[in-house]
């Protein structure tokens, strides 16, 4: 089978592989449908991922049909269509049991597949502790819809989830990229009295405009000044900073009113600044973290119940021959481009 193989710094390539095959009873392999190209990829492919192992299959958002199951798995069976999670854990040690599956101790734990085990920009995956990587696709949520669900979605469900979003709340998020848009579905799910999204790009800026009226858009340049006039008690109630921008993280805090609670989503190029005297009696909470992503369920329920759509994130298709292309338009944002989704030919 072809698969898209990380060759060394800077190179991608595609390269013929063998099937899949099972390793430990607890494994599936699923024929993948429909995959995506993740920010994450792109690091990988500039080397700034240590952990990337040269030769691997990169991909890890994906969707697909169970093709064989270990004896071990309960949950799917050959057959069912399946959201594959970015994260495997094993659902057994101190870190799961708390669900903090990003810390799993399992030396596969945390963000293997496309990464450190083969991923999924090829035909078929690999999938470890398969109970707990794969989620069953309800029969009325199509491959699109569920797309993201294992990556980015789980993301922006954490990140809503963490931040501790009521009612009464005026809530930011900065950086309306792929992340970004789907923070800001999972926000709403809260229901908070106001959001505010900032983001500098102007497409993007009426993506967010087009799709979500009620949502008010700024620039950064005003960010600061427009949320002492939007905000009742001088700054955001929430503040989710989703872009990782040189300075997003600073203003991220500076929008924040005192008391409130700063979710960091963004990984950063570079090491950020907290400023403890500039901060001091401002009584901040901060939360960052990689995603735990153990929710899928309840997320791919949400989307049965049309509460959440990211299908608009999909601005382009390809077909997995014209991988190299997609790429290509990806990493270089043209065409407007948001999210791609590659299709598998049957
Ligand atoms: N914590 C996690 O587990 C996790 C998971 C997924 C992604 N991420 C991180 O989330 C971030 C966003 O990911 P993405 O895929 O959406 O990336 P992206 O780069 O496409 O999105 C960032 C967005 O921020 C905007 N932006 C840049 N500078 C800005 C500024 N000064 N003010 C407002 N907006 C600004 C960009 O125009 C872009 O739309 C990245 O840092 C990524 O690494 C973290
Ligand atoms: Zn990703
Ligand atoms: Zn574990």
């Amino acid at each position: 089978m072809k698969a898209l193989t990380y060759i060394g710094k800077g190179r991608f390539e595609v390269t013929e592989k063998a099937k899949p095959a099972m390793v430990e009873a607890t494994d599936a392999v699923v024929r993948v449908t429909l995959s995506s190209i993740c920010t994450s990829d792109l690091h990988i492919k500039h080397g700034s991922v240590p952990r990337a192992v040269p030769g691997v299959t990169v991909g890890h958002e994906m969707v697909g049909v169970v093709e064989s199951v270990g004896e071990a798995v309960a949950k799917v069976k050959p057959g069912d269509r399946v959201a594959v999670n970015v994260e495997t854990f094993c659902g057994e040690c101190f870190f799961c049991r708390n669900g903090w599956v990003n810390n799993c101790t399992d030396p596969n734990g945390g963000w293997a597949l496309g990464c450190r085990i083969d991923g999924g920009q090829t035909e078929y995956v690999r999938v470890p502790f398969a109970d707990n990587g794969l989620t069953k696709i309800p029969d009325n949520v199509s491959d699109e819809q569920a797309l993201f669900v294992g990556d980015i979605l789980a993301t922006g469900y954490w990140a809503a989830k963490i931040s501790e979003i009521g009612k009464e709340d005026t809530v930011l998020i900065i950086g309306a990229g792929p992340t970004g848009l789907c923070t800001l579905q999972c926000v709403r799910l809260y229901r908070p009295k106001r959001i505010i999204v900032c983001e500098k790009d102007a497409a993007r800026q009426k993506f967010v405009k087009n799709h979500y009226p009620d949502v008010v858009v700024i620039s950064p340049e005003d960010c600061l000044e427009e949320m002492l006039r939007l905000s009742e008690h001088g700054g955001a109630d929430r503040v989710i900073e989703v872009a990782g921008a040189d300075d997003t993280f600073q203003l991220a805090w500076k929008a924040a009113r005192p008391n409130a609670i700063v979710t960091v989503v963004a990984l950063y190029d570079k090491p950020q600044v907290l400023p403890l005297p500039d901060m001091y009696g401002k009584n901040l909470t901060f939360k960052t973290g990689g995603v735990d992503g153990c929710d899928c369920d309840e997320i791919l329920k949400l989307i049965s119940e049309g509460k959440i759509d990211t299908t608009p994130l999909i601005t382009h298709t390809f077909p997995f021959s014209q991988i190299e292309e997609a790429y290509d338009l990806f990493e270089n944002r043209r065409e407007n481009v948001i999210k791609i989704g590659i299709r598998n030919e049957e």
